[in-house]
């Protein structure tokens, strides 16, 4: 029997266990933690969006190490099923943001003092996901000791191989290019990943769009966040970075010209 086998989960060891103490409720909901006084009545909401992203967050990483192991392992279906359920994540983290177009400006400014130098450019795991899609340039390298120290968890993302290096890898072990799998119809599956990891791109792009579309709703162009030094105008150029050039790139041969 699997250790999985939910025969084998239903036994006496279990039976303590409910809703509650399962999903450690208890200790969830003391986590949100209003700072303004008397508290402002749209700082819950605020606190909410960003923890329920950041467990997201956590979930797409922890997701990556799969996606990750099975492009290493050259097995294509399996990495198609895997980057599909991140980018359903990423969807999800990003349709949140919109619980905030909700807070106009006046009301923002009643508690944004509260929050001291958080920023959310000090999100690690935010970071860790950046690194572990593939960004290198300097303007990600500069972001990433803004606040410090690269943190472990981003290091470690950092010293992996990108998607792009292990998705060309994969092909490889397959016996084709990016050129060949864009040429013919014989590889759908080969064909199919690529495409779900251009919508991973263009999903995590909707994301930095949408934010920066919230910030300047909220805060304005020009403002830097809390704490951050970087700003609207950092945020708007990161909407131009990309994970997957390769990918790109052969738009411009196959239609280039045209
Ligand atoms: C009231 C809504 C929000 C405002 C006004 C806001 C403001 C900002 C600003 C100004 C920055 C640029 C860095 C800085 O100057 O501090 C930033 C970056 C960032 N924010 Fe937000 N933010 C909001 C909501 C959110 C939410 C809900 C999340 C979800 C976790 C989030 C995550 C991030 C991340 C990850 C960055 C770094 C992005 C990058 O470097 O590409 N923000 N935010």
């Amino acid at each position: 029997m699997s250790p999985h086998d939910s025969k084998s989960d239903s036994n006496d060891a279990h039976r303590d266990v409910d809703y509650g103490s399962y999903l450690a409720l208890e200790s969830l909901l003391e986590l949100q933690r209003p700072r303004s006084s008397p508290e402002h009545p749209d700082e819950l909401l605020f606190i909410i969006v960003h923890q329920a992203s950041e467990l997201w967050f956590k979930v797409i990483l922890h997701e990556f190490d799969a996606l990750i192991t099975r492009l290493a392992s050259g097995d294509a279906p399996a990495s198609l099923q895997a980057i599909k359920r991140i980018n359903g994540l990423v969807g999800i983290v990003t349709n949140q943001l919109s619980a905030l177009d909700t807070l106009p400006p006046q009301r923002f400014a009643q508690f944004r003092g509260y929050l001291g130098s958080s920023s959310g450019s000090q999100s690690i795991q935010f970071r860790a996901i950046e690194a572990v899609s593939g960004l290198r340039d300097p303007h990600f390298l500069q972001a990433l000791t803004e606040h410090g120290p690269v943190p472990p968890l981003v290091q470690r993302a950092l010293d992996r191989p990108t998607l792009q290096d292990l998705f060309g890898a994969l092909l490889a072990k397959h016996g084709v290019t990016i050129e060949k799998i864009y040429a013919s119809e014989e590889h759908t599956t080969l064909l199919l990943l690529a495409e779900e990891l251009l919508e991973y791109e263009q999903g995590f792009a909707r994301w930095r769009f949408l934010h920066v579309q919230l910030v300047e709703r909220i805060i304005g162009p020009g403002t830097g966040g809390t704490g951050g030094t970087l700003g609207a105008k950092y945020l708007q150029k990161t909407i131009s970075q990309r994970f997957f050039p390769d990918l790109w790139a052969i738009r411009a041969r196959v239609y280039g010209g045209r």
